[in-house]
C-alpha cells in the first residue's frame, strides 16, 4: 500500500504544480506481483481501446498503438487488480481529505505497448466534457534505463503551467505518475522494446 509519505508528496505536488512523479510508490513485492501478472496476461485478452469502426479506426491508428484490459473491480480481494485499486482508494481518500477534491470513483486499465507502438500528444479530459480530474500512470518494466534508450517516454506538458518543453519521464518499474486529467497534455514516445503500465482515471462526478 502507499507510504504516508508517499500520499503526502503526491498530495502536495498535486497542489502546488499539477502533476507529481514518485519512484517505489509500492513496496517492492506487491509492484513485482504486478508487473509479473500484466506481462503474462495473453495478447487475446487485450484489445485496442476506442470503438473499431473504419474510419474511427484509422484516427486511432494514427494516435495510439497500445492494447489495453480493464482492471475488474470484482475480482477476488487477492487479485492482483485488487492491489492496484486499493491503493488507488486510499489515494483517493487521502486526496479528498487533504485536497477537498470530491473524488468520486476510480477506473483503470493495464496497458502494453508493443515494440513500436505510441501514444500522440492528447488530453484525457476536455473541461465540461468528462469528469475525469485525475490521470495516473504507474509503470511496471523492470531493467528499463533511465535515460531515452528504449523510448517510451512519457511527456509531460503541463500541470498548472502549460510548458513549452515537456518533461520526460522513463517508464521505470514502480514509478508514478499523476496529474491533472484537465488541460496537461502528454504523449507517449515510440517504445523501443515491451513497455507495461496501468493507467487510471479518478472521477468527481457520478456518471
Ligand atoms: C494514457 C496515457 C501515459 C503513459 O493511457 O492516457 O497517456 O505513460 N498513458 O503510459
Ligand atoms: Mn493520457
Amino acid at each position: 500500500m502507499l507510504s504516508s509519505a508517499t500520499l503526502n508528496t503526491i498530495a502536495e505536488q498535486l497542489h502546488t504544480a499539477g502533476w507529481c512523479a514518485v519512484d517505489d510508490a509500492l513496496p517492492k513485492l506487491a509492484a513485482h506481483r504486478l508487473a509479473a501478472h500484466a506481462i503474462a496476461l495473453p495478447d487475446a485478452v487485450l484489445h485496442r481501446a476506442g470503438v473499431g469502426r473504419a474510419a474511427q479506426r484509422q484516427t486511432l491508428d494514427t494516435l495510439r498503438r497500445d492494447t489495453i484490459v480493464w482492471l475488474e473491480p470484482n475480482n477476488p480481494a487477492d487479485a492482483p487488480d485488487q492491489l492496484w485499486l486499493g491503493a488507488m482508494a486510499q489515494l483517493q481518500a487521502h486526496l479528498n481529505q487533504h485536497l477537498f477534491l470530491g473524488l468520486k470513483a476510480y477506473e483503470a486499465h493495464y496497458a502494453r505497448y508493443a515494440t513500436g507502438a505510441f501514444y500522440g500528444r492528447h488530453v484525457d479530459a476536455f473541461k465540461g466534457q468528462s469528469n475525469r480530474f485525475i490521470s495516473t500512470v504507474y509503470y511496471l518494466n523492470a531493467d528499463w534505463p533511465s535515460d531515452a534508450n528504449c523510448g517510451g517516454e512519457l511527456l509531460l506538458y503541463g500541470g498548472l503551467e502549460p510548458k513549452q518543453h515537456p518533461t520526460h519521464i522513463a517508464p521505470m518499474m514502480g514509478r508514478l505518475v499523476v496529474f491533472l486529467s484537465e488541460g496537461t497534455a502528454h504523449e507517449v514516445l515510440p517504445a523501443l522494446r515491451t513497455r507495461h503500465s496501468i493507467a487510471g482515471w479518478f472521477r468527481r462526478g457520478s456518471s
